[in-house]
């Protein structure tokens, strides 16, 4: 038997609803061998406007200490921005380490998008999580003068950018159609550009069995609405990627679908499952939002825990409650949770 250590940072907005439902699918998942221990907690905009702390090294420590992290949203309108973003969800993921940012995109069944009914859509986003222009490494001259200048300087490491590349062509060897596209921008972005293309190709010769492509960002923008059947895996900086797949969300079916994993594949830290979704304070507390992002990002978990047919009774339990929603009233929260509660069940 065995037991897993969860943290669960519910944090602000819908994160505590949709958090809620995705601990119930996970109990009902699991079997009877497998404890689960979770430990709430309390982060976000509320612990900033009581104590002015976003996340404290005792904190940070104390999570260190778990098998991994379920995270529902930061971020509220009361707090300035910025401040829990980077304070917290990107604290989290430099401190663990989270260089993988998977976030997967499958077309599931009945979902409001320009692309229904297109098959074979299934492609994962692997987005580097720990460099690009979110180092926070830029500055201002002249500040708030009109003769003001801005710099925010991407950082892209060999180191960086091959481990994320090496990731993302093991995660195309292992899936049936092995192919990898590096998304960038180097007829511009010269410097950083080169150095992914050259470690692109360099790795790619280990990895005979995948077919490459290479397309610059704008390119691939299109590409996701146009032509979505074309990707499988993708291997893109931290800021593209943030980008692609919000959209990789707003094509395959909406924002309430969409999860995530940062994750830290070395194990030396624990990995960080959450919802590509914000916090949404503009329908916080009426049980209207979709958990099933959470729920999905539970399932990449338990993935990442090795626990994957655990991990497909989830997908698949949500793909059967998606085929019928077709034309179905619409359900609270904690309804789509206790359906696919009920589905999931052993
Ligand atoms: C995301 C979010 C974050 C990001 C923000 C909230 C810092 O947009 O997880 O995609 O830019 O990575
Ligand atoms: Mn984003």
């Amino acid at each position: 038997s065995r037991s897993i250590s969860l943290a669960v940072v519910p944090g602000d907005g819908i994160g505590q609803e949709v958090v809620a439902q995705g601990l119930k699918v996970l109990s009902s998942v699991l079997p009877q061998d497998v404890k689960l221990e979770t430990k709430e907690y309390d982060l976000g905009a509320g612990r900033w406007h009581r104590t002015g702390e976003t996340l404290p090294d005792s904190e940070l420590e104390s999570l260190k200490a778990h098998d991994a992290i379920l995270l529902g949203a930061i971020g509220d309108p009361t707090v300035p921005a910025g401040i829990l973003e980077r304070g917290l969800l990107l604290k989290l993921r430099f401190a663990f380490d989270h260089y993988v940012n998977l976030r997967p995109s499958r077309l599931f069944p009945n979902t409001a998008t320009p692309l229904a009914g297109r098959p074979d859509i299934d492609f994962v986003v692997v987005r580097e999580g720990t460099e690009g222009p979110y180092t926070g490494n830029g500055g201002s001259l002249r500040t708030g003068t009109p003769a003001e200048v801005a710099t925010e300087v991407s950082v892209n490491t060999a180191y960086g950018v091959e481990r994320v590349v090496r990731d993302a062509y093991e995660r195309a060897q292992a899936r049936p159609r092995k192919k990898l596209t590096l998304v960038h921008k180097n007829n511009v972005l010269v410097y950083a550009g080169h150095l992914w293309k050259n470690i692109f190709d360099r790795v790619g010769s280990e990895y005979p069995e995948v077919t490459t492509d290479y397309l610059h960002v704008d390119a691939a923008t299109i590409f996701f609405v146009t032509q979505p059947e074309r990707f499988d895996v993708i291997v893109t900086d931290n800021l593209f990627g943030d980008i692609l797949t919000d959209l990789a969300a707003a094509v395959t079916g909406g924002i309430g679908l969409a999860a995530s994993g940062n994750i830290n594949p070395t194990g030396d830290f624990p990995s960080m499952f959450e919802p590509v979704h914000g916090s949404a304070p503009d329908i916080a507390g009426q049980g209207k939002a979709d958990p099933t992002a959470t729920v999905l990002s539970v399932a990449l978990l338990l993935r990442h825990l090795g626990l994957d047919a655990e991990a497909v009774r989830i997908e698949d339990a949500v793909a059967a409650d998606l085929a019928e929603r077709d034309g179905a009233a619409p359900r609270t929260t904690d309804e789509i949770g206790d359906a696919l509660a009920v589905r999931v069940a052993s």
